[in-house]
């Protein structure tokens, strides 16, 4: 069973495997090709949280894959509060062929995975967040044609997003630097997994509370949200601590004069990127939110082993 929980859990070849399929299937999809590899199968996609581009892409990609998906609010299951998560697993697997989570607590999406007789997908969780990572790892082959040497630099919040782009970039052989204020870098479990996984590849990862340092350089220049989804009551406090890590014109001064900016969005515009840069000559936000789609229809694909 092929589970799809966090980069880390694929490995250097599963990694490029999922690229080379998303940039496959991209393609042909472009190219008028609308085979059904999924027809007739329906996609449960189970949500604790709000969403845009994770509801729409995972809906769009099965419909464009032939097949359905079905949408689950956070009233709807409840999950653990209405009945256990092992319990919702073992009854949503009777329906549907594979399941989709947006959770709170990572170990919700883990339970699912361990009580389902389907494959899971993590659609973000307070521990990662790999869809995003795929298409952003997409984003960045289409625009920079490679990932050896290339330098990918996250200033913010040390959040799920940034866990996924340390997996990936370690993955990919990615030079990858995050800053963050002091008290919210990413936690020392998880940059041991990044270490252990840039061993295989011979990336660099560096942690700095310096923004300048981390983005001098840079190919790519990365920043989310300083508040994630079940934060909130944290919003004031970060708002104070985190603008020295605003990507803004003078922070993109100091990265390649041919870097990208990415988000994944929603973003806080005049908070962590300015208006100016988000709609700047060097922004791929809305590729990257495109790309949700078409890296998904190959994280579904390769979960299913949809090709054979
Ligand atoms: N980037 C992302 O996951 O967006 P949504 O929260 O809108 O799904
Ligand atoms: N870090 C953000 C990502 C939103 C897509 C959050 O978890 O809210």
């Amino acid at each position: 069973m092929r589970h799809f929980l966090t980069l880390a859990d694929l490995g250097p070849e599963a990694m490029r495997e999922i690229l080379d399929l998303a940039v496959k299937i991209k393609r042909a999809w472009m190219a008028g090709d609308s085979t059904p590899y999924l027809k007739n199968k329906v996609l449960g996609m189970i949500f604790q949280k709000p969403s845009l581009r994770t509801r729409v892409s995972f809906d769009v990609a099965m419909l464009q894959l032939g097949g359905n998906g079905l949408y689950l609010s956070p009233n709807e299951i409840q999950l653990g509060q209405r009945e256990s998560t092992a319990d919702v697993a073992r009854v949503i697997s009777r329906y549907v062929n594979v399941v989709m989570a947006r959770v709170f607590a990572h170990h919700d999406v883990v339970e699912l995975a361990k009580y389902a007789s389907v494959p899971v997908i993590n659609g973000l969780s307070d521990f990662s967040h790999p869809c995003q990572g795929m298409a952003d790892f997409l984003t960045i082959l289409e625009h920079k044609g490679n990932f050896e040497g290339r330098k990918l630099a996250y200033l913010g919040d040390g959040n799920n997003v940034a866990t996924s782009l340390l997996f990936g970039a370690a993955l990919l052989g990615m030079d990858f630097a995050i800053a963050t204020p002091r008290g919210y870098g990413l936690h020392p479990a998880t940059w041991a997994i990044g270490e252990r996984l840039a061993a295989m590849t011979g990336a660099t990862i560096t942690a700095t509370h310096d923004p300048s340092d981390a983005v001098t350089g840079a190919d790519v220049v990365y920043t989310d949200t300083w508040t994630s989804m079940g934060q909130e009551e944290e919003a004031q406090k970060r708002r104070q601590i985190f603008p020295p890590y605003r990507v803004d014109d003078a922070c993109l001064r100091l990265a390649k004069d041919d870097a990208i900016v990415m988000h994944c969005l929603p973003a806080h515009r005049g908070e962590e990127i300015t208006d100016a840069v988000a709609d700047g000559p060097h922004s791929v936000l809305f590729d990257q939110a495109e790309n949700r789609l078409h890296a998904q229809k190959a994280i579904l694909v390769w979960v299913l082993d949809a090709l054979r």
